[in-house]
């Protein structure tokens, strides 16, 4: 009786540890990004704020234009622990995500904004429709090769080409300081 107790016990943790497991590596269904092999997170549109940027210039594409994005990074459990702790290299398993998005502007904000401050010419922008999402995951094992970090870059939901991922870490080398992460956190109160 005992030991089938022991043995019950056992299976539900090791059960317990494969789910945790499964959570933790928590990649969805999806098509796997080119050299890294890394899908889309698990939940990750949940994890919480890291900092914001704005990215303004040409098109990337070439294609002529002007490009206006807001920028967004969010971070898993582990990669905003060492953020907040200001923690370097990043430990296995930290996972940063960059959200990308058109900035777009509304007469009606706008127009409350006029109302509420006349004369001050107050313009206020927003993320618009969604352009893409970057990833970098930490495995400073498989990932030796490349500071410790994979790379991926999905468009609704697809990965980029290869030649798109052979990029990504050489642009990072600038930042090698900080373990090739160029956002900053900044603390509020
Ligand atoms: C042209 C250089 C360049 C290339 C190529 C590049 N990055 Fe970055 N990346 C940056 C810079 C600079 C930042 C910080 C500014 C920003 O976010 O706009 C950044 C930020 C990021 C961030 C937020 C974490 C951080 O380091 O600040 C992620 C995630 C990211 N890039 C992933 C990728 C992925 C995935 C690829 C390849 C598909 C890639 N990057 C290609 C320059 C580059």
């Amino acid at each position: 009786m005992r030991r089938i107790a022991l043995v019950s016990v056992a299976v539900t943790a090791v059960a317990g540890v494969a789910a945790y497991m499964g959570s933790a590596s928590g990649q969805s269904n999806g098509d796997a990004a080119p050299i890294y092999g890394i899908k889309i997170p698990e939940g990750y549109r949940d994890w919480r704020l890291i900092s914001v940027k704005q990215l303004t210039g040409k098109q990337l594409t070439g294609a002529g234009g002007e490009l206006k994005q807001l920028r967004a990074q969010l971070g898993n459990d582990l990669a905003i622990k060492a953020f907040r702790d200001g923690t370097l290299p990043f430990p296995d398993g930290a996972i940063i995500a960059a959200l990308h998005w058109n900035e777009a502007s509304s007469d009606f904000d706008n127009q409350a904004l006029a109302a509420g401050f006349p004369g001050l010419g107050l313009q206020s922008s927003f993320a618009g429709s969604a352009v893409n999402v970057q990833f970098m995951v930490k495995d400073s094992k498989k990932y030796a090769a490349s500071g410790g970090w994979g790379f991926a870059d999905f468009t609704n939901g697809k990965p980029g080409n290869e030649a798109l991922h052979a990029k990504c870490f050489s642009c990072h080398q600038p930042a090698k300081d900080r373990d090739y992460v160029f956002t900053h956190y900044a603390p509020t109160p």
